[in-house]
């Protein structure tokens, strides 16, 4: 398989972990005869350090044409007083429109070596396996009018969806529930909202399309609280943008370790942008013992949403796994009688990994 793939390291440790998920793709394209191109380009605040501009644009039109992007992290205290059109998270909200990425997925999964570190209890934890699919296009995040009213004494955003914008987010969970456990989790606020009650009859209607999928719809205000009650009663739940927006931060949190987590961003064509979960660190950023995992697992769901190569997207998954299995972790995560390493010696452990596959 021949793909093209756009790398965009952005700032803090985005260059540090993007070079060990370059150096995993690298070693899987050769292990399954794969040739994958790489271009980097600028985004984020070394964009606007290099180009006066957080996304220039040569850096959208090679994600225009490109099979996939990873992205590092953009910001850092550099830019925070600069003004609104020259701050880095402009470049990531920018290429998200640009590539029209319409759905963010967020799998949550712990690992077992990692699940002491959990705010939950570990037997509350185990097993958990949640796909957290959020609608990215529309809802309150983009409604117009939103401003201050009566001299600054009121104030008004406004909630509004197209239904095909809803459709398509449903149709992914709908999708996404049928390759895995056949259950979906629609979530809304049925009771309340207008909104919620058009796409709780849309998930009806989609009912009939998918007869082999079960749906439960719970209220947001109840998932928020089952997610840390009962997380394992969750495979895939599907949401709007603000009730995903905060659900999925949540469940963030459930496996105990940031550095962990990998997001994609999709179009209706399966094209991406592959991210992971946390920002640019800037705190540790230079000092080499970032954790390249969010990264490295955010390159395996490329693999796997966009080129469709289940097998060595769940072939990278392992290699991580049994790094922790084998106590190597970096400074950021713990493991009793561990081995605390860097960044590029966690990178080795995991392609030595892929090599020596049983
Ligand atoms: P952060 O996620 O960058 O860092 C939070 C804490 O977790 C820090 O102590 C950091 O050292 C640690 N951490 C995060 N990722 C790590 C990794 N891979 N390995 C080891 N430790 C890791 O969030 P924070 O500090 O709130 O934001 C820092 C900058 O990142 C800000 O400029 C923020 O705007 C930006 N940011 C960017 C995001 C993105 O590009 N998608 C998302 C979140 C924040
Ligand atoms: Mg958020």
């Amino acid at each position: 398989m021949e793909k093209q793939i756009i790398l965009l390291p952005g700032d803090g440790i985005g260059k540090e972990i993007m070079d060990s998920a370059k150096a995993v793709l690298l070693a899987i394209a050769a292990e399954y005869n794969h040739h994958f191109t790489f271009e980097e380009h600028a985004i984020g605040g070394s964009a606007i350090d290099t180009h006066n501009n957080p996304l220039p644009e040569d850096t959208i039109q090679a994600c225009k044409s490109a099979d996939a992007v990873l992205l590092g992290a953009v910001g850092g205290p550099k830019w925070d007083s600069n003004p609104a059109h020259l701050r880095p998270e402009k470049g990531l909200l920018g290429i998200r429109k640009a590539l029209g990425l319409f759905a963010n997925i967020r799998p949550v999964k712990g690992f077992s070596p990692l699940l002491h570190a959990s705010p939950l209890k570990e037997e509350i934890i185990k097993d958990s396996d949640i796909l957290i699919i959020r609608e990215l296009t529309g809802g309150l995040y983009f409604g117009e009018p939103s401003e201050r009213r009566e001299n600054g004494n009121a104030v008004v955003d406004t909630l509004y969806y197209k239904r095909a914008e809803m459709e398509r987010i449903i149709d992914k969970g709908f999708q996404s529930a049928r390759i895995r456990n056949k259950h979906l989790t629609s979530v809304d606020k049925a009771n309340v909202l207008e909104s919620s009650r058009m796409w709780r009859e849309i998930v009806e209607e989609k009912m009939q399309e998918y007869p082999d999928v079960t749906v439960e719809h719970v209220l947001v205000d109840a998932a928020a609280m089952k997610l840390i009650t009962q997380p394992n009663r969750f495979d895939v739940l599907v949401t709007e943008n603000l009730f995903g927006d905060i659900l999925s931060d949540e469940a963030s949190v459930l496996t105990g370790s940031l550095g962990m987590l990998p997001s994609a961003s999709l179009r209706t064509d399966g094209v991406g942008m592959y991210e992971p979960v946390h920002g640019s660190a800037p705190d540790i950023a230079g000092k080499g013992i970032a954790n390249p995992f969010g990264m490295i697992l955010s390159a395996a769901l490329m693999l796997r949403f966009s080129f469709g190569l289940e097998e060595e997207a769940s072939e990278i998954e392992r290699a991580v796994n049994e790094c922790l299995e084998q106590g190597y972790h970096t400074a950021d995560l713990q493991i009793q009688n561990g081995k605390q390493v860097g960044t590029k010696k966690i990178t080795e452990i995991v392609l030595e990994n892929l090599t020596t596959k049983s």
